[in-house]
């Protein structure tokens, strides 16, 4: 309901009547007070979730004796009708009934009769939805960090095709030193490594189990934690019934994450974006992920980068939003809380998308190799290389070299040369001792190849990183 509603008192009667905690109620929720409580149009997506915790709890109930085994194996077998309804689409979610935890129990009582009335023993819905979000973010972790793997792979197979791709690297934006566009991607598996390791590990310590917190305190009845703990692939129960209903650092941890990677993307899609452009022209991009411009016929936009670029507001956004909502809260649990998924839910899709369409555009993306040698080559960017020489062959401090390059470029400058071409007589005019050696370190190929330090950009190393990141992601692959 958006504009209209007067939400005046409605008496309770047999039908308006909350049936989970309408008992003490004599008047029904305003219209607005349900606007506002209710999450059904958003939770529902946590139904596979709640149902698999909810088989969980109710097996254990049953392997307890705190109910009868007759009444669990009714309970499981109305939970499966209840996933395949909606799996199905002839669910019908109802606002009335708030929330995706009422809306199934709701079903399943339609379905087995009473028995479903002994589902919710020993538990609450802030157990209960502390565990079904636990599982889906456990889930969105797993194939975020899946996706990852695919990207890094994309990354590295076109770093081992241009290990030895000239192109300029920058500093400032402004061209620095001759880099090989291998090295570039290989920058960002580098990125991506770690954003990995960071699910990986905020993954670990979300994989512990809420349920059997009950609303707040733990149970009188005698639950088996360990049981459904292991039943849902958590590796433990929560120590502190408090503490697991009434924390979501295990969504900020990988929202945080999620900020981090989809940042990560953001910058390499701007990469993308610069380089496509006809001022640039260090790359082509497939038709399949651009788009042309609807008056201007002679356009090749990179939408699918430009989105990519963008997304990181909306997780980053997500994280701080959360981050909020959580911010003051008293212990345990309070329906702010309630406030924790959507931007979540979207949150994580976007970064989904993101890094499959960036593995998309990795994919098919081409460098144009002569334009980024040339554009290598211009901006003095052996300068460093030719100090290096002074250093090198004529013992020279270097900032002494420093000095006698600056002087070199200067004269290229007002002679309008490139570093390579400046006559050696005018090096000599400036020093005397320069030989015709240094050309050999003059030309960006053999600057690049000259930079074999550990983690240098030099073709070789690169090859080699490629190489060993290939070897890496197929055992991460194989290990998950
Ligand atoms: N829909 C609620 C949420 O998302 C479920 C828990 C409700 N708990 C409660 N005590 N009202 O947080």
């Amino acid at each position: 309901m958006l504009f209209g509603s007067r939400g005046g008192a409605v008496p309770v009667t047999e039908k308006n009547a909350n049936k989970m905690w309408g008992g003490r109620f004599a008047q029904s929720p305003a219209e607005i007070m349900q606007e506002i409580n209710a999450s059904i149009s958003f939770d529902k997506v946590l139904a596979p979730q709640d149902i698999r915790g909810s088989k969980a709890h109710a097996a254990m109930l049953g392997e307890t004796g705190i109910i009868t085994r007759a009444d669990a194996r009714e309970i499981l077998r109305g939970l499966d009708q209840v996933a395949a309804e909606i799996e199905s689409g002839s669910f019908v979610f109802a606002r009335e009934l708030e929330d995706v935890h009422m809306n199934v129990e709701s079903r399943l009582k339609e379905i087995i009769g009473p028995a479903a009335g002994r589902l919710h023993t020993a538990r609450s819905r802030n157990d209960q939805v502390a565990t079904d979000f636990r599982l889906f973010v456990r889930d969105a972790a797993d194939s975020l960090i899946r996706s990852i793997g695919e990207l890094q792979g994309a990354l590295v197979e076109k770093a081992e095709v241009h290990a030895g791709t000239v192109m300029p690297g920058f500093t400032h934006m402004q061209s620095a030193q001759p880099v090989t566009f291998g090295h570039h991607l290989l920058a960002y598996v580098e990125m991506l490594g770690r954003d990995r390791g960071r699910f990986v590990d905020a993954r670990r310590r979300l994989n512990e189990c809420p349920l059997g917190s009950a609303a707040l305190a733990g149970t009188s009845f005698p639950i088996d934690r360990q049981k459904t703990a292991e039943e849902l692939g958590f590796d433990r129960p929560m120590a502190n019934s408090l503490d697991g209903v009434a924390d979501r650092d295990f969504a900020l941890e990988i929202l945080a994450a999620a900020s981090i990677t989809a940042m990560h993307l953001s910058r390499f899609a701007e990469e993308i974006v610069i380089w496509m452009t006809p001022q640039f022209g260090f790359v082509r991009l497939s038709d399949r992920f651009t788009t042309g411009s609807s008056i201007m016929p002679q356009k090749r936009n990179p939408d699918a980068a430009e989105l990519v670029r963008a997304k990181v507001g909306r997780v980053a956004g997500a994280f701080q939003g959360l981050l909020m909502v959580m911010k003051g809260l008293p212990l345990a649990y309070s329906k702010d809380m309630q406030e924790d998924k959507e931007a979540t839910f979207d949150a994580l899709d976007s970064l989904r998308l993101g890094l499959a369409a960036m593995t998309g555009i990795v994919r098919d993306v081409e460098p144009v190799a002569e334009t980024m040698r040339a554009a290598a080559g211009r901006g003095y960017s052996t300068a460093t290389d030719l100090a290096d020489w002074l250093v090198r062959e004529l013992k020279m401090p270097f900032r002494e070299a420093h000095h006698v390059t600056g002087s070199i470029v200067k004269a290229a400058e007002d002679q309008g040369l490139d570093l390579e071409n400046v006559p050696l007589e005018a090096m000599q005019a400036i020093e005397p001792r320069i030989s015709k050696g240094i050309f050999s370190v003059l030309s960006v190929e053999n600057s690049v190849k000259s930079r074999k330090s550990y983690g240098g950009t030099s073709p070789q190393n690169v090859a080699k990183m490629a190489r060993n990141w290939a070897k890496r992601l197929e055992k991460e692959a194989a290990g998950r």
